[in-house]
């Protein structure tokens, strides 16, 4: 597992502080010659004892007021206020006064006042600063700093140290701690961590202010700056308070998830995003499954990006807003954190791509899919019994729909106790599940990290064994926490525990040998609690009641539906790990699967934190049936893959309540471009897999389907693109397309196909953006969308069609659909070949990844085959990469936009037989068998 080794990745540094000169500073105390070893400055940290644990209960008005109370014309007249009342709107004038803040009447909102900082408010000073030596060259800088007058916030720490480590050229890390008592820091191990790089190296420039302390951190190419502390809501770092605002460079801002708004974030609105995991369905304003504060930051241009995350697991709230400058266009964002340290990465872009893959890079990158889980995935609450979620199995065979993997969702365990089987009800299901795999279909089971705790003593090994092994995350007094989730009263498993891998490599391992399932589907791990904190309550501690809740917050109060965060685990307290609960859950799970397998593991995992993505499948959650809900699924599935989260979903006609006829057609269609295609719903909604419809409704849905199946070779080859280059797998068109900045109803598959869903109930035409300096053609006609570009655009969408455009330059590997991947894998490969009419001369390329689709590790043992295709006006070639897989054939290839009829097709010299049409000016080379491993030139 990837719990904490943090490895001090300037090992061979030494560390000389001295004068520095730099324009905006001078030092008044100078520290000479200080030597220090690194593991001084990133201290390791396996024994956590941190401050937080002691921290008592005080109302903080009661604390630390400022003395001086300023109310003064101007210190109050800043015109960028930053919240100093966040715990609520309105605060009492006297509150706001003894935080020695300015109150303000709104302009134009009556009665509303606003409780912001004064610009002179006293903050830390530097008081020693030094560069990080490693061998002659700097590669980071060492800053003490102090405060004498105290926050609104109990324990304020009052000497602060900042280092700064040029990463890699174009990433910096910056972290600020207490040098004196070890607070927790995030137990994960980042990727890329080698060694730092000497600043004149890097794309970075960093200045500090002296009174108060502020950073600057400047791209040096283009001077912009890309974290800008300085003039923003002001430092403060208490033991459960901490606070830091940076200026954005544009209010242009993606990011910061999990969450539910339109993809562009409301900075001009004052957002507020709450990260603290929740079972919560997905609603704007409201902290949701899971947690990744990073963000991706437009600049002025539109076309530059930079991206910051704040390495911190504690609950946050992050804040943005406008800044009346007389500039361009910015805005702020404030983080609020309650506990850890800050430790910020920047990075340098300059494309958003670049970006995310920077980003990407260091928290790890998405995992390889087995090739079925690729296929059509279909799920229900509460089938029933095995009868019933038999008819649903044969009716979608029947109908012939492609369809891979059949789920179970709980009740086909005995009492919704995990790793049991209800063998009355589902009476049979083992010999389903061979059924599924007789047809080359698979099966995924749920399992909660929930144990029930209530069975007769020797009746439920789960709980007795995990009681035995201490494993349980335990309540403040050292007793099994107890919650209640779907089986009554449960303890929770401590998956950061020693002994936690052992213990659930058993349970599912002996599971196995009665339900042979092909995946796992982690659900209710943020953690999900039925009842507010323990059996017993929560106690009256800083940790159960910090100083400082967010509003944000469902419930109100931390321990809302979930575990009490004064709760233990083995690693740390709940307080510090509940956001990392389901991350740590992932983590164990997928091993596991990995070892018993000896196959590439599927997990789905609701609750995530950065670095998910390398292990496990995501969805969206506990959506609604609704056309409103089908929209907003395409900015999440777009913002998990800016998180590294490329394999994603979100429940397709929606999860709750019934979905309607045409909503599920629309939604399929979407469906089959969600990178993980899942259609999924509650008990008591209505069934909702294409098979229970009628024959227009089967016909539309089977068509939306094949066509997915047909792009399976490309799907999986972007998959591989992901795994192996940190792109993302989906993406936003402004990644490739200035001027698209606030769309999000239609989304790119990498960079070849656009997708324009209808999102709206009734709609037979969509209006969609068609981006300039590219041509497109229509998946399902073949034909040029004779568009100029660089507008929006009516396209026709009777209900029967999705809008899928392939960009010219591109060339798609496909296959001839089937009704299961399996079968879709023995098929002919395909080429799609779209070429650039724009450009001179005419060209396209293209790739195809190809491996046996579920052994571990065929990228890194080199065990496939990789081929690029490459078009040059009337040439196709292939340039074989690697071919240790095979066999992989050519059946076909299909050639748009061909002016006219070839009088010959040639595949290596040999004549071919071929079809061309004139109306649609598509070239079709079929009946071909070339082996793909051998490069063919193809002529016309
Ligand atoms: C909550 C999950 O979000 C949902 O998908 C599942 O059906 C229920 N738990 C029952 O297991």
């Amino acid at each position: 597992m990837a719990v904490r080794n943090f490895r001090w990745i300037l090992r061979e540094v030494a560390f000389v502080a001295v004068l520095l000169h730099l324009s905006q500073y001078t030092v008044n105390s100078v520290q000479a010659s200080v030597i220090k070893t690194p593991q001084e400055y990133y201290r390791k940290n396996t024994a956590y004892s941190g401050t937080q644990e002691q921290s008592q209960s005080v109302p903080f008005n009661k604390l630390h007021l400022q003395a001086d109370i300023r109310q003064t014309l101007d210190q109050c007249s800043g015109r960028n206020r930053f919240d100093c009342y966040p715990e609520k709107t309105n605060p009492p004038v006297q509150d706001c006064k003894a935080r020695g803040c300015c109150l303000t009447r709104i302009h134009g909102d009556k009665g509303t006042q606003s409780c912001h900082y004064p610009l002179d408010y006293d903050g830390y000073r530097v008081v020693s600063l030094s560069p990080l030596k490693q061998v002659n060259a700097t590669v980071g800088w060492n800053v003490t700093m102090t405060r004498t007058s105290s926050s609104p916030y109990p324990k304020d720490i009052k000497t602060l140290q900042l280092l700064v480590l040029y990463e890699t050229t174009y990433r910096l890390r910056f972290k600020i701690f207490d040098p004196a008592v070890q607070r927790y820091e995030v137990p994960v191990d980042l990727h890329d961590q080698d060694s730092p790089t000497p600043e004149e190296l890097t794309d970075f420039h960093v200045i500090f202010e002296k009174d108060p302390f502020s950073i600057s951190i400047v791209r040096k190419s283009d001077a912009q700056p890309l974290f800008d502390s300085k003039g923003m809501a002001p430092l403060i770092f208490a033991d459960q308070y901490i606070q830091i605002g940076s200026r954005l460079a544009s209010p242009l801002l993606y990011g910061l998830g999990e969450h539910r708004s339109r993809l562009a974030l409301d900075v001009k609105g004052r957002q507020k995003l709450v990260f603290w995991n929740r079972d919560q369905p997905p609603e704007e304003n409201l902290n949701l499954y899971g947690t990744h504060p990073f963000y991706l930051n437009l600049e002025a241009d539109n076309r530059t990006a930079h991206g910051v995350f704040l390495l911190n697991s504690n609950a946050m709230q992050v804040e943005l807003q406008p800044l009346n400058n007389q500039g361009p266009e910015t805005g702020s964002i404030t983080y609020r954190v309650l506990g850890g340290i800050l430790d910020f990465f920047v990075f340098s872009g300059p494309s958003s791509e670049d970006v995310v893959r920077q980003y990407v890079s260091l928290i790890g990158q998405s995992f390889m899919p087995p090739f079925w889980s690729l296929g059509f995935h279909l799920c229900k609450h509460g089938y029933g019994n095995s009868s019933e979620f038999w008819k649903v199995i044969q009716r979608n065979r029947e109908a012939k729909m492609p369809y891979d993997v059949q789920w179970n969702d709980l009740d086909y365990s005995a009492g919704n106790k995990i790793w049991t089987w209800d063998n009355e009800t589902y009476r049979g299901l083992p010999e389903i599940i061979k059924d599924l795999h007789d047809h080359g279909q698979h099966n995924v089971i749920i399992v909660d990290p929930g144990i029930s705790s209530s069975q007769p003593k020797g009746t439920y090994p789960p709980f007795d064994e995990g009681l035995e092994l201490g494993l349980f995350v335990k309540d403040a007094s050292g007793k099994p926490f107890i919650g209640k989730v779907w089986p009554g009263d449960t303890a929770f498993v401590d998956f950061f525990h020693h002994k936690t891998f052992d213990y659930w490599l058993k349970f599912i391992g002996l599971f196995h040998g009665v339900l042979p399932f092909d995946g796992l589907w982690i659900d209710m791990n943020e953690p999900s609690n039925f009842i507010n904190g323990s059996v017993n309550g929560c106690t009256n501690s800083s940790l159960d009641h910090p100083p400082f809740v967010p509003p944000g917050i469902d419930g109100g109060t931390m321990y809302s539906r979930t575990v009490c965060p004064s709760a233990q685990h083995q690693q740390s307290s709940h307080y510090n790990l509940h956001n990392l609960y389901g991350w740590s859950e992932t983590i164990i799970t997928s091993q596991i699967l990995r070892v018993l397998s000896r196959k590439r593991p599927f997990v789905l995992t609701r609750s995530t934190a950065f670095g998910s993505g390398t292990y496990a499948a995501h969805w969206t959650g506990d959506n609604l049936s609704s056309f409103p809900d089908l929209a907003f699924s395409i900015s999440s599935i777009l913002n998990s893959n800016i998180f590294g989260m490329s394999m994603v979903g979100a429940d397709i006609c929606g999860f709750r309540g019934n979905a309607k006829r045409e909503l599920c057609i629309r939604w399929m269609q979407l469906g089959a471009f969600y990178p993980f295609m899942r259609n999924h719903a509650e008990g008591y909604s209505a069934p909702q897999d294409p098979g229970w419809f009628d024959s227009e409704a089967q016909d539309i849905m089977r068509a939306a389907l094949h066509t997915r199946y047909s792009l399976l070779p490309y799907i999986y080859t972007r998959y591989y693109i992901s795994h192996t280059t940190a792109s993302p797998a989906i993406r936003p068109l402004f990644f490739d397309f200035p001027g698209t900045e606030l769309i999000d109803a239609q989304f790119l598959w990498g960079s070849e196909l656009l997708v324009s869903p209808v999102v709206q109930e009734g709609a037979r035409t969509v209006k969609a953006y068609i981006p300039k300096g590219a041509c497109f053609f229509d998946l399902d006609t073949l034909t040029l969308l004779g568009v100029p570009g660089g507008d929006w655009y009516t396209l026709d969408a009777p209900l029967e069609k999705i809008n899928v455009h392939v960009k010219g330059g591109s060339i798609l590997p496909m296959l001839p659909p089937a009704v299961t991947t399996t079968l879709a894998r023995q098929g002919k490969m395909e080429l799609l070949v779209a070429p650039d009419l724009i450009s001179m001369p005419v060209t396209a390329s293209g790739q195809l990844f190809w491996d046996d689709g579920e052994s571990i590790d065929t990228v890194r043992q080199m065990q496939f085959t990789l081929i690029n295709f490459t078009l040059n006006e009337t040439t196709l070639t292939s340039d074989v990469q690697a071919k240790s897989y095979s066999p992989v054939t050519l059946g076909k290839v299909t050639v748009m936009a061909v002016e006219s009829a070839p009088p010959k097709v040639m595949l290596n010299g040999q004549k071919v037989n071929f079809t061309y049409d004139t109306k649609s000016r598509v070239l079709m080379v079929s009946e071909l068998t070339w082996n793909l491993l051998v490069p063919f030139e193809l002529t016309w």
